[in-house]
């Protein structure tokens, strides 16, 4: 078992490359049992309900399943926006599921996120050289000629012209924001990017576009990915390995080529023919299909079935989504 304490100890103070050779002939990332609440006026909902899976070093798992079933609490539960209530999120050998903050922030730059809405991610009043430099500085790297060249280079890098450095995220199309997205993703040199639903609100051929990039990177660097999709065509571009969740728990797992040739689970069989819907592409979700296939989705008490009911809003008009495990427990 692994000793945090020996782990953040190494890690702590140090210029924060991957790490501590112990552990490295290990997957990148192997979470167990995680379990993440939500606080609701009804009690704690099990959002993350028991999620297994593990990510290999420069490797590619797509998570995928229904509205609702727990992909970006998930997601937000890796790069520890949330806290979960139990289980581990093992990182490079160190469990980072209950780390104190001081002790997680050594580890942060390690895993980043980039966000489905890059405009709402991204400070609308920055430039995308000041966005990019801005994890930099947060990492320490003091000097701002230093920020600015490393910057440059990352702007470069997602395929943007050197114009781009000093133009506002209202300028830029959702592709191009998305880019520079994914370059302040890059800037602390993550070992692992989770990427929820990053390219759904783009366009067919620029979501195409963003894919390729993504490829591209991991060639050349050896990042690994997290993929949070709704769409198996993309799951097919990015991913060799895939999970399926459904209300909050794994239903289907396997390398994406077996898992999409005959997909076991009735949710998967859904959503391989949604992804075979060409209107899905432009990331509508297929909740039709969905619906179809899976008669407990229409029943009252599941999370699917409050997540189909108000797919864009929580379960319960909630105040912050601060998990329970967190003092909001009510
Ligand atoms: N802050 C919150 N408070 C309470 N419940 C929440 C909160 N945020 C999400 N939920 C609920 O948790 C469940 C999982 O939500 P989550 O956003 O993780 O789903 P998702 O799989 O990412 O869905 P989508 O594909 O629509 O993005 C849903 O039932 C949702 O209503
Ligand atoms: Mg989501």
């Amino acid at each position: 078992m692994t000793d945090n304490t020996a782990v953040a100890d190494g890690t702590e103070g140090s210029d924060g490359t991957a790490a501590d050779s112990a552990s490295a002939a290990g997957p990148l990332l192997s979470v167990e049992d995680l379990v993440v609440e939500y606080a609701t006026a009804q009690g704690p909902f099990k959002a993350v309900d028991g999620v297994d899976f593990q990510v290999p070093r420069g490797g590619s798992l797509a998570v995928v399943g229904e509205s609702g079933c727990g992909k970006s609490t998930l997601a937000r539960a890796l790069v520890r926006l949330l806290k979960p209530v139990s289980g581990r999120i093992v990182l490079d050998g160190t469990d980072i599921a209950a780390l104190p903050e001081r002790r997680l922030r050594p580890l942060r730059r390690r895993v980043q996120m980039v966000f489905q809405d890059p405009y709402g991610s991204l400070d609308p009043h920055l430039t995308a050289q000041q966005i990019v430099a801005e994890p930099l500085r947060v990492a320490g790297v003091s000097d701002r000629v230093q920020r600015a060249r490393r910057a440059a280079e990352l702007i470069d890098r997602v395929g943007l012209p050197s114009s781009a450095l000093e133009r506002r995220p209202p300028e830029f199309s959702g592709g191009q924001r998305q880019r520079i997205g994914i370059a302040r993703a890059l800037a602390s040199r993550p070992d692992l990017l989770v990427c929820d639903e990053a390219t759904s609100a783009l366009d067919v051929s620029v979501q195409a576009q963003v894919l390729d990039l993504l490829r591209e990177l991991q060639a050349d660097t050896g990042i690994a990915y997290l993929v949070i999709a709704h769409n198996l065509g993309v799951v097919r571009e990015i991913s060799t390995d895939v999970v399926v969740m459904r209300a909050g728990r794994v239903v289907e797992r396997g390398a994406t080529a077996a898992v999409l040739a005959s997909p076991a689970d009735p949710y998967t069989r859904a959503l391989r023919r949604a992804s075979l819907d060409p209107t899905t592409i432009r990331g509508v979700k297929p909740r039709a299909v969905l619906s179809a296939a899976a008669p407990d989705a229409a029943s009252p008490s599941s999370p699917a079935a409050v997540a189909s009911a108000s797919p864009t809003a929580p379960a319960t008009p909630l105040a912050p989504a601060t998990p329970s495990s967190e003092g909001n427990r009510s």
